[in-house]
């Protein structure tokens, strides 16, 4: 059976939803999106969205950057997304993509008098990085784009041009990932995840407004983190500072948690997986499957 994709007000076959060639969102990468997983727990037969009103809000914030309009609610958005994933009939973990795109058939660059389009499609989805196998990054020699020309607390489209040559040029370099600095050289993120070090058994990560992308895994580590008894900072770091971090962990929707134990082929700590990574990776698998209740707030239920 094809899968279903909700296309411009109507939920229509993946073969039958295309776009036409001289689309803006495709020729100028004026889009936003958003990466959503929903686990399914196969005990209680139920499919939990993860987080579904964050991402909406934040998709809202990245689209009225670009200057799009959909015209819907957070709520409307999360129905949306609850009707596909119910007509797809998952009974497996799922990633979502929501796409709001300039629409509009124009060669012109301008966005003045465009029209605006929303795709959200769903595919099943298990790992994409072995969450059980330490990472080897390095730091990339590409920059993050600044706030001043992509922003990158919206997730849009045109920037993750940057995005595919850290990812690419790492991974053809031999390492798993890449670790990106600002035009000024401080320590930003991962290619599509946020950073997480240990030092001197304070959690450590950059600060929301030093030029991120401020992730929604990263707010629930934080709070996962915090409910145990740790202390963490958001702050700006140095790039010194990844080489003698005692922990190193990345985190995101898709990647979900992926411990690093090196970095730029010096090991990070002694090479192994660290207590307090181990503990947090764990903590948060719990967490997106449903099973702890203190944090159900953040599973939305897909299946009446
Ligand atoms: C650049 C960047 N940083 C961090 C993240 C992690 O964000 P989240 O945890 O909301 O998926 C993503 C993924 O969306 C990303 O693209």
């Amino acid at each position: 059976m094809s899968e279903f994709v909700y296309m411009n007000g109507k939920y229509t076959e993946k073969e039958n939803a295309v776009i036409p060639v001289m689309t803006h969102g495709f020729l100028y990468g004026t889009s936003v999106f958003e990466g959503i997983r929903a686990y399914y727990n196969s005990e209680e037969n139920q499919m939990y969205a993860f987080r579904l009103e964050e991402h909406f809000e934040r998709f809202l914030r990245s689209a009225k950057i670009m200057r799009i309009e959909l015209a819907k609610s957070v709520d409307e958005l999360c129905e949306i997304t609850k009707e596909l994933l119910k007509k797809n009939e998952y009974k497996t973990d799922v990633y979502i993509r929501p796409t709001a795109y300039k629409s509009n058939e124009s060669v012109r660059t301008n966005m003045v008098g465009s029209t605006d389009g929303l795709i959200i499609f769903s595919v099943p989805l298990g790992e994409t990085l072995d969450t059980t196998k330490g990472l080897n990054v390095c730091v990339s020699n590409w920059r993050r784009t600044s706030d001043n020309a992509i922003p990158p607390k919206a997730k849009i489209g045109g920037a993750y041009a940057n995005t595919a040559l850290v990812a690419t040029d790492a991974k053809l370099a031999g390492f798993d990932e890449a670790i990106t600095l600002s035009e000024a050289g401080e320590v930003m993120e991962g290619s599509t995840m946020n950073l997480f070090l240990v030092i001197d058994d304070v959690l450590v990560t950059t600060s929301s407004n030093c030029g991120i992308l401020e992730g929604i895994t990263r707010n629930t580590i934080i709070e996962l983190a915090k409910n145990r008894g740790l202390k963490v900072e958001e702050r700006r770091i140095q790039r010194s500072e990844l080489y003698f971090a005692r922990e190193a962990f990345f985190c995101g929707t898709s990647a979900q948690i992926n411990i690093i134990t090196s970095i730029d082929n010096r090991l990070v700590g002694d090479g192994k997986f660290g207590k307090i990574a181990t503990m947090l990776q764990k903590d948060y698998f719990d967490t997106v499957k449903g099973k702890i209740p203190q944090y159900r707030k953040w599973c939305r239920k897909v299946y009446d």
